[in-house]
């Protein structure tokens, strides 16, 4: 049977293995995926004994996707863009590295969600690998204006720099007190600070009507910086699992060929199933 898993560490509580189970039922697919705990200092020997035991590909989760972007043989251009992988498929050819995040928010946003990015004025928040992950994907959706803000500012101007070339605009980078008097309609968090409770520090007033404030972290209920931004008047709240259910969604397309239906699985998963 085929195999694959994802790799992370921690890992226990990951719901990709339920995920893929989900999806593969659905697409009468048959393969095997399960939670790899890999040890800090010995990912690459972790990858090379399961792929020596047959497994096919992985995901992979904190803190490997560095590393697993070292790892692979060739790279997608978003892999290449976003510079991390969250996805490795094993060929006779050898690995190639995959990062299907940003595809997975974007999908999640426009699809899921319904709301538009083209024409709109878009707000990302952090500067580390879940924001870099997101800006070529943001860019190929033609928003209006792309601002990249961080708590460090120059961590936001230099990834704003590096993106200088890649869509028909320049992203602007800027620190959080930078955003005064500005207004967004699509609000993505990327910084990690509702893993420690809290949300990041910004100006009031950044909510056009209508918005849409969208966590890349997810959690029971709503998550801080989610509580943040209903007080500052974001007209929709989104957390991140419709993300998790599409980057899955897309690994499992790049390793099957098949696009499994994230509708009825993310249903399942929201309902506690
Ligand atoms: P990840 O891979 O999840 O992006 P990371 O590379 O460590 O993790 O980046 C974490 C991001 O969250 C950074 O943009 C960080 O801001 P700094 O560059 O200023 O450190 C941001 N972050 C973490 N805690 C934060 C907080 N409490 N408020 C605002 N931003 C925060």
């Amino acid at each position: 049977m085929d195999r694959y898993a994802v790799i992370g560490n921690p890992i226990a509580h990951s719901k990709s293995p339920r995920i893929h189970s989900l999806f593969a039922a659905q697409t009468g697919q048959t393969l095997v995926y399960d939670a790899l705990l890999g040890p800090i200092d010995a990912f690459a020997a972790t990858v090379a004994a399961f792929r020596a035991e047959g497994g096919r590909g992985l995901n992979v989760t904190v803190p490997f996707k560095l590393e697993a972007f070292e790892l692979a043989d060739r790279h997608t251009p978003r892999a290449q863009a976003a510079g991390a992988v969250n996805t490795l498929a094993f060929g006779a050819d050898g690995i190639l590295g995959d990062n299907t995040d940003g595809a997975g928010i974007l999908r999640d946003i426009t699809v899921n969600h319904g709301c538009p990015v083209a024409g709109r004025r878009v707000l990302l928040l952090g500067a580390g690998g879940a924001a870099r992950g997101t800006v070529l994907p943001l860019l190929e959706a033609a928003p209006a204006s792309l601002v990249i803000a961080n708590r460090t500012a120059s961590k936001a101007a230099e990834l704003a720099d590096e993106f200088a070339r890649s869509g028909p605009f320049k992203p602007l980078g800027c620190g959080f007190a930078g955003l005064a008097g500005q207004h967004f309609d699509v609000v993505i968090n990327a910084t990690s600070a509702s893993l420690s409770d809290a949300a990041p520090d910004l100006p009031d007033g950044l909510y056009a009507p209508g918005s849409l404030a969208y966590d890349m972290m997810y959690g029971k209920g709503d998550t801080p910086f989610m509580r943040a931004a209903r007080e500052q008047g974001a007209a929709r709240l989104c957390d991140g699992l419709g993300m998790l259910v599409e980057q899955a969604a897309e690994s499992f397309l790049l390793w099957r060929g098949v696009r499994p239906d994230t509708a009825p699985v993310l249903a399942q998963l929201r309902a506690g199933l």
